[in-house]
């Protein structure tokens, strides 16, 4: 229960007077939180407030062990051109991770999201293997030994329909059918051998009948990788959690108990609380996205204790939620550990309580 959770040791004046600049990521995250955790906490960063705003990358080197680029290191970003690769964003993201003691986590290698218009021409098996092998060739090669997991594939579960969902339609399902799993994952193992290489997908914790068939068709899809040989090593639940719904935690724990004894690792990768329809009172809606925070992360870490925590943003200042999850009452969302004042919120100290207990 919530009432679980630890006290917390930081104050709006400790964060006001948090030391950075020389002193760096140590004394600010020292004023964050004194306490080792044993679990790394992690979160997106986002380009646009990176450069420009002080107190947001305060509260990274605050809070954070370790950071993903919400952008950057998509096709998009990357590759707006067929022969062109972009690297400046993903660079800046990488030389702020490495300054202040972080690590950057690789988001995203093959998605069928964020993909530039020119993609749309690759035709062909052998046109789409060499784009897909190049691009993965370019950008992990770039990033060896300094970025050391990777979202190899991502969302690759269709979770529109089917009482067992199939993959999802992308171009490269389309050009090179189920294998493109496999060569994604085979590509990212001879670029960086020493990477590690992760599924990572979303939808696989509510009680809401849907789950249940997701988690179903991504075990089917881990278990055939695996005995295909595929180098496969680790997991990633999302976990853009619908706020209207519990959290089935048997089903959870169980869904991350099999894939403990599979052998491989478990990551919370994306974490943020959608509280479109959640009640607008702020302290009953922090309270309930805090204890689906809470349902979901007991559940993990009851079966494994995650690589990662990582939440989809730090503040709610910056958060993807609005752009498809608008609440009616027009009340800002409420999805992150840090209020839009940086403040930390009660999902907060249950992410602080799951990380260092
Ligand atoms: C979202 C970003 O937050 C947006 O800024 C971007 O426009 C689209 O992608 N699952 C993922 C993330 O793996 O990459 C998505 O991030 C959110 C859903």
């Amino acid at each position: 229960m919530l009432s679980r959770r630890r006290a917390l040791s930081l104050t709006a004046t400790a964060i006001g007077a948090m030391a950075v600049g020389a002193a760096g990521r140590t004394a600010a995250r020292a004023a964050a939180d004194s306490r080792i955790r044993h679990i790394p906490y992690g979160a997106c960063v986002n380009y646009v407030p990176l450069n420009r705003e002080f107190e947001y990358r305060t509260a990274l080197k605050s809070y954070c062990d370790q950071l993903t680029p919400e952008g950057g290191l998509f096709w998009f970003d990357l590759r707006p051109a067929r022969d062109q690769f972009k690297f400046e964003m993903a660079d800046a993201m990488l030389a702020f991770a490495d300054a202040n003691e972080m690590t950057l986590r690789g988001h995203t290698l093959v998605w069928y999201g964020a993909m530039p218009d020119w993609t749309k021409a690759i035709s062909g098996a052998a046109e789409a293997e060499r784009e897909m092998t190049t691009h993965i060739e370019r950008v992990m090669g770039r990033y060896r030994g300094k970025i050391k997991t990777w979202h190899v594939v991502n969302e690759a579960i269709d979770d529109s329909k089917g009482d067992v969902p199939g993959l999802r339609p992308n171009i490269w399902l389309q050009n090179l059918g189920d294998k493109y799993i496999d060569l994604a994952f085979r590509a990212a193992r001879r670029v960086d051998p020493a990477a590690e290489l992760v599924l990572n997908d979303y939808g696989l914790e509510a009680a809401d009948g849907v789950a249940p068939k997701k988690r179903q068709s991504f075990l089917k899809l881990i278990r055939d990788l695996l005995d295909r040989g595929v180098p496969l090593h680790g997991v990633g639940l999302q976990g853009h959690i619908l706020g209207e719904h519990q959290i089935d935690r048997d089903g959870v724990y169980e869904f991350v108990a099999e894939i403990r004894s599979l052998g491989l690792s478990v990551h919370v990768t994306e974490l943020d609380v959608i509280d479109k329809a959640l009640p607008g009172p702020v302290a009953v809606r922090d309270a309930v996205v805090a204890a689906r925070a809470y349902d979901f992360l007991e559940a993990i870490c009851t079966a494994i204790q995650p690589s990662i925590i990582a939440t989809w943003g730090i503040t709610d200042r910056y958060t993807w939620v609005p752009i498809y999850n608008k609440r009616g009452d027009g009340l800002p969302n409420r999805p992150l550990p840090l209020d839009a004042n940086y403040q930390p919120k009660p999902l907060w100290r249950v992410i602080d309580y799951f990380c260092s207990k």
